[in-house]
Order: structure tokens, then sequence, then C-alpha cells
């Protein structure tokens, strides 16, 4: 059980800023990575459509004998989280929580921006969850659809980086927020540029707390791989896989060897 793979999922390449912090701190995982490139993006799409895809690939890595999913996509995990977590007799965790957590440590004024796909905002996930844990916090909320886009064509900093956010985040910025949660796989890289207009609120990206749950489970559970050797990835794409290659080697910032392409047909 131990040496069985983490199973992670997102709709493309954004995920692999979780798969990145995973490696990190458990670099003796082996780890089974999904990307519905062929359906991506998620953000764009009705509750019932990512909810679907949702399952396709959740079923697709738990039939390759995972002990652990990662739903790292945040649209994702807005909408279908509750739903994987029942279906499957192993543990499910989402990239919401962990990114809220991480914000209640940080901020002082309560009061929290959260930025994401339409879908991720539209869903209200991260008010309801935030809410929940601490009632007396403030949360403005915005949309941002075009920062995956200008992420998948690599551009991070710059003029037109530095337009569109400017755009997306000019009134959140003078809104009192002292914190501001990166919703969504892609934004940790605009972090540069996001915290270069965003002068001295604090950005908090779920990528690295994530990680630190799933050790917390791994260690719980005694599920961490004990062997000493470096752990195997293999990356399955539903479509595309030499764009994934070159995008998700920008995010990953290592080569990546092992991609796959497939149907999730077989998932069924
Ligand atoms: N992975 C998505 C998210 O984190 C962004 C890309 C998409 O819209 O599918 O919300």
């Amino acid at each position: 059980m131990k040496e069985k793979p983490i199973g992670i999922f997102d709709s493309g390449v954004g995920g692999l800023t979780v798969v990145k912090e995973i490696t990190a701190i458990l670099p003796n995982e082996n780890i089974l990575y999904l990307g519905d490139t062929a359906r991506v993006p998620y953000g764009i799409r009705s509750p019932e459509t990512v909810i679907k895809y949702s399952l396709e690939c959740a079923d697709f890595l738990f039939k390759k004998g995972i002990k652990i999913l990662v739903v790292a996509c945040n649209t994702s995990s807005s909408i279908s989280l509750e739903i994987l977590k029942k279906r499957f007799p192993i543990p499910v965790i989402g990239v919401i929580i962990p990114g809220i957590r991480a914000a209640l440590k940080v901020t002082k004024n309560k009061k929290i921006g959260v930025i994401g796909t339409e879908a991720t905002i539209q869903s209200n996930a991260y008010s309801e969850v935030i809410n929940i844990l601490d009632p007396n916090i403030e949360i403005i909320s915005k949309a941002c659809p075009l920062f995956v886009p200008i992420v998948e064509e690599g551009i991070l900093e710059g003029a037109i980086a530095d337009l569109i956010i400017e755009r997306y985040l000019l009134d959140l910025k003078h809104s009192g927020i002292d914190t501001l949660i990166l919703g969504c796989t892609h934004y940790p890289l605009l972090k540069n540029s996001i915290q270069k207009f965003m002068n001295g609120i604090n950005l908090v990206d779920s990528a690295t707390e994530v990680a630190k749950e799933v050790k917390q489970i791994l260690s719980k559970e005694n599920l961490i791989n004990t062997v000493n050797t470096k752990g195997d990835r293999k990356f399955f794409v539903t479509d595309a896989p030499l764009r994934f290659k070159r995008i998700g080697e920008l995010f990953l910032n290592t080569e990546i060897k092992e991609i796959f392409q497939i149907s999730l047909k077989e998932a069924e």
C-alpha cells in the first residue's frame, strides 16, 4: 500500500503547481498525474459538466490503484469535492480548505480577497468555507478569466500581464483587504507580477498547504513510502502531450519525461 502512487488531477497543466510542492516535501512518493487537456478549461463550464469531468478523471486514477486522491483544480474542488469524497474509499483532498487555512493564519484585519475562475467564484465555495471557519471574515471575490490563458502563453510578467492584472485587481487593491487567496492553479505563476501590483497585501497560494496536508494524511494513515529511491512520476493527458510537456516544464521547472495520451473512456 505504501508504494502505491498519489493520484493528482487537474483540468490541464495547472495542477503541476501542486505536483511541484508535493515532490518537494515527499520526494520518494510515486505520482500519477492526469491533466484533462482535451476539455480544459473547466473554469467556464456549468457545475454539471465540471462534476461529470471530475468524476471521469477521478475514476481513471482510482482504477490505477492510488492511495490518496488530490483534486488539484480549484474549479473542480469548489464544485465536486464532496461528491468525490463520498465515492472513493481513499482520502480525497481538494485545494480550497488548505488555501483558506493559510489565509486565516496571515490575515490581521479579517478582510480577505479571493480570485479564481468564473466557475470557482460563482460556486461561492471559498466564501462558504470561510464563513464556517470564521464568520467574522469579510470576503471580496473576483473572477479573473484572462489569467489562465496568459499563463499558458508564458506571459508571466511585463506590460501585457501588468495591464490585465490592473484591470482585474484595481478594485481589490483599494478594498482594504490585507490578504489575497490565489484560488486557481495557474495564478502562482503570476505571483511576482500580482505582488508588485498588490503591494503590501499577503498573497496566499494553496499548493504548499495542499502538499503539507497530503504529508500529514499519509503519515497519519501510515502510508508514507519508505523506499530510499526517488519517486516515479507518470503524466497522463487527454490531448496534446507535446503542448503539455512544453507548458508543464514551465510550471515544474524540470523535464517531463513519461507522458501518455489516454482516452477517459478507459475509466468506464
Ligand atoms: N485548473 C483550473 C482551476 O484551478 C484553471 C484552468 C481551468 O479553467 O480549467 O480553477
